[in-house]
Parts: structure tokens; C-alpha cells; sequence
């Protein structure tokens, strides 16, 4: 291939593994050339030409880093149904059907529909998933088995596993011992439920034990705090207060944070400053806290989601979570990053287009900064891990929810998709119809 363009730092062999041209980045640039070798992007310029033992013109489409999701629950996905379906849908409700079924779960069931979410996952270009792993159990049989497939699926997911005592890590008895149990097989994240403990007092005791395991053991901590509609629930202060006492930085992040919606703002105008002082990171998850929140209200009821926009406006780094797909608590979902951002957007009222592309940053950028990743990014030097989506810019992606036409891993191919289309047959009106637009 003749250069005709800047030419690439290529390496030894002077042929690059892959080129890739003519693609929009989430950062607005576009006419952008990536070239690969040896797994690593080398370069990202304008009009770049190179020999490469494959080169693919992205044809104006959307280049993005792989999509992060930074809190699911894996050992309970498309688990819907068993025993029976969460029919009230309210979270407590959920957590009591996770218990019924708990004595009838296996390590293999658990360890397939792992692997099948997995496959959806990878076809939908989402490449990092922190999974929160029950604990309550003394067995620690999820445990196990999230661990296994941890290890299968490494060559293509970076999966991180959280210690989540679901039922209470003191309400529980052994609760403390089942968590730091898990820790030593290998679990990298301490997490907790201080909203589900038994006291407000219990719930802030155990965000101050659970913190200082993290502390002691060199851990990251991510908590379910303040799930709930109480505006009272004011266990993320804690969490905040204990990541500073501990010097935890940039370690920390709450998760769910719903009861910030319900809080008084004048509470909330203290509290937010706080957050963003300890480095606590925050992840919402707007399909679930849509679904789960405001059961007890009547009318008008209430969205249950944290503050977003004022979060982030604060500068806390915020990043948004699927949290649930097909298991009690959630009965939808097909491991689609671009969907949690699409009702991200529609929650937090979200609608400018500065507004919009926060949201796929919630699902990018952030998100891979809770989950503390290496090489990543659309950069010299980060891994050759990305996603050609079938739409020019990131408010697009969104949008149409678009096709990952490929998705590749250290510079591998890993799943592809043709673009998607529809044919029209209409009087008159015959021919493709193109949902993509420019304004
Ligand atoms: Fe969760």
C-alpha cells in the first residue's frame, strides 16, 4: 500500500497488524486513522496511510473505546423467573425471591448463564464489567463460581469481582467472615448494603468496618449505599467521610445513591462538595432505579435516580451502571451499554447535546476510571481495544441505540454485525430508510 498520508511508526517487521481509517472519535474528530501493532494503538492521526496486514475504512462511522459497565450483578443474570417473578418489582421483593432461590443454585447454572451474558456482552462491544458477588452464604458458592468465570472469560472481558453481602454483612450472622472469606479466593472489591443493615447505626458501622478491611487489605471499595427512597439514608456521608479518614482517594465509589433524589437540597448543597473533596466516585444505574424506586409512592412519583448533572457539576466523576438483566429484580436488558445511557439521558433530563455526550461518557471514559483500568482509551500506548459503531458521533450512538458493526480486543476481532436496515414498501415511498441523520 503506497503511503500517502503521514507516515506510521511502524515496528520491526514495518507492517502494522491493523489500520484503521476514516473514523469519527467520541471526542468530535473525524477523518481519523488508528493504527495497531502488536495489540497496542502506535498512532491516531488525521489521514494516516500505512502497510497493514488489514486496513478497514471506517466510512465516517464512530471509533469509541469499549463500553465499561461499572456494577452488574453476574451470578444472578437470566435468572428471571426462577423461582417465580418478582411480581410487586420493588427491590425487597427481589431480594426475597434471590433467596428463595439461592438453595437451588448450582455452580454450573450459575457458571452458563454467566458465560451466555458474557457472549452478549462482548457482542455488544462491552469489554469491562464490574460484577457484585453475593457473599451472604457461607458456601460462597457464587463466589466460586464468579471466580471461575473470571478466568474463563479473561481473554476477552476484564471482569472484577465486588464481596456483596446482600442480606447484610452484620445483619447476618458469619457476615463479616463469609466477606473477608471471599476476599482471600480472590475477590477484588470490598462492597456492602449499609441501607439493608438492621439500624441507620449498623448500616454507618458497617461503611466503617467494611472500609477498613478495604484499607487494611490494599482493596478498592464499591458500596450499594442508600438504595432506597429514604431521604434519611444518608449513608454515602459516611462513605465519603470514612474514603478521606482512611486516605482511600480515588479508591471508593457508592453505588446506586438513590436516596440522594429524595434528600432536602439544602442537605444536598453540604453533601455534594463533601463527595467530590473524599474522590468517591458515584455510579447510578437508570434502568434499574427507574423500575425500582417510588413503589410505595402514589402520585406524583418519584424517579428514585441520584443527582447526575449535579454530581457531576460538583466533579464527582459519575458513571452508569446495567446493574440487572433478566434476574429478580429486573426482567429486561440485553447487556447494551447504549440502552442504560438512553434512560440515563431520559432520567436526569439530560437533553443537551453536552448533556448527551456525558451520558456515553457515563458508559466509557468514567466508568472505566470507577474501574481503575489500564490501557485504556483511544491514545498512543492503550490497548488496540474498540468499537466501530454504526453512527457518526456519540449523541447518535445513543440515539439509535447503534449496531456494533465490530468489536475488537488487543487488536483481535472478536464479534461483528452487518449495519442494520430497513427496506420500505410503500406506495411511492419504496427503497432503504436510513435513521441516521445530520442535523
Ligand atoms: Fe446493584
Amino acid at each position: 500500500m503506497a503511503v500517502t498520508g503521514k507516515p506510521v511508526a511502524c515496528q520491526d517487521s514495518g507492517m502494522l497488524d491493523l489500520l484503521i481509517t476514516n473514523a469519527s472519535l467520541p471526542d468530535g474528530r473525524t477523518g481519523m486513522s488508528v493504527a495497531v501493532s502488536q495489540g497496542k494503538i502506535t498512532e491516531v492521526a488525521e489521514g494516516l496511510h500505512a502497510p497493514a496486514r488489514e486496513s478497514i475504512d471506517a466510512g465516517g462511522h464512530l471509533l469509541t473505546p469499549p463500553f465499561c459497565d461499572p456494577h452488574f450483578h453476574m451470578d444472578a443474570t437470566l435468572s428471571y423467573g426462577l423461582p417465580r417473578v418478582n411480581e410487586s418489582g420493588t427491590l425487597l421483593e427481589g431480594i426475597a425471591v434471590w433467596a428463595e432461590l439461592k438453595p437451588a443454585l448450582t455452580a454450573d447454572a450459575i457458571i452458563e448463564r454467566a458465560l451466555t451474558y458474557c457472549d452478549w456482552a462482548v457482542a455488544r462491544g462491552l469489554l469491562a464489567i464490574r460484577s457484585h458477588v453475593d457473599t451472604s452464604d457461607p458456601s460462597l458458592l457464587p463466589v466460586q463460581a464468579m471466580l471461575e468465570v473470571k478466568r474463563r472469560v479473561a481473554p476477552y472481558i476484564d471482569l472484577q469481582l465486588v464481596a456483596f453481602p446482600q442480606d447484610g454483612v452484620l445483619r447476618v450472622p458469619g457476615g463479616v467472615n463469609n466477606l473477608e472469606r471471599a476476599l482471600d479466593l480472590g475477590v477484588d472489591i470490598v462492597g456492602g448494603i449499609p441501607h439493608f443493615e438492621r439500624t441507620m447505626a449498623e448500616g454507618a458501622a458497617s461503611v466503617k468496618l467494611l472500609c477498613e478491611i478495604a484499607a487494611e487489605r490494599g482493596k478498592l471499595v464499591d458500596m450499594h449505599c442508600d438504595e432506597t427512597d429514604d431521604p434519611m439514608s444518608r449513608h454515602i456521608e459516611t462513605l465519603a467521610f470514612e474514603a478521606q479518614r482512611l486516605d482511600l482517594q480515588g479508591r471508593v465509589t457508592g453505588s446506586h445513591c438513590t436516596s440522594m433524589h429524595s434528600m432536602d437540597n439544602y442537605y444536598v448543597s453540604k453533601l455534594l462538595p463533601l463527595i467530590a473533596e473524599s474522590g468517591v466516585s458515584v455510579v447510578a444505574n437508570p434502568l434499574i432505579n427507574i423500575t425500582l424506586q417510588g413503589r410505595h409512592d402514589t402520585y406524583p412519583k418519584r424517579r428514585g435516580m441520584t443527582r447526575v448533572p449535579e454530581l457531576m457539576a460538583a466533579g464527582v466523576n459519575v458513571a452508569f451502571g446495567n446493574d440487572c438483566v433478566m434476574d429478580p429484580w429486573y426482567g429486561m436488558g440485553s447487556a447494551d451499554m447504549l440502552e442504560v445511557a438512553h434512560m440515563g439521558l431520559h432520567v436526569a433530563q439530560m437533553t443537551s447535546q453536552k448533556g448527551i455526550r456525558a451520558c456515553f461518557d457515563a458508559v466509557t471514559v468514567n466508568a472505566a476510571k470507577v474501574m481503575q483500568l489500564q490501557g485504556y482509551g483511544l491514545e498512543p500506548g492503550c490497548d488496540a481495544s474498540f468499537v466501530l459503531l454504526q453512527a457518526k458521533d456519540a449523541v447518535e450512538a445513543i440515539r439509535v441505540r447503534a449496531t456494533r458493526l465490530k468489536v475488537w480486543k488487543h487488536g483481535k476481532l472478536l464479534a461483528e454485525a452487518a449495519p442494520a436496515s430497513s427496506m420500505l414498501n410503500l406506495p411511492g415511498r419504496h427503497g432503504p430508510v436510513d435513521f441516521l441523520k445530520d442535523l
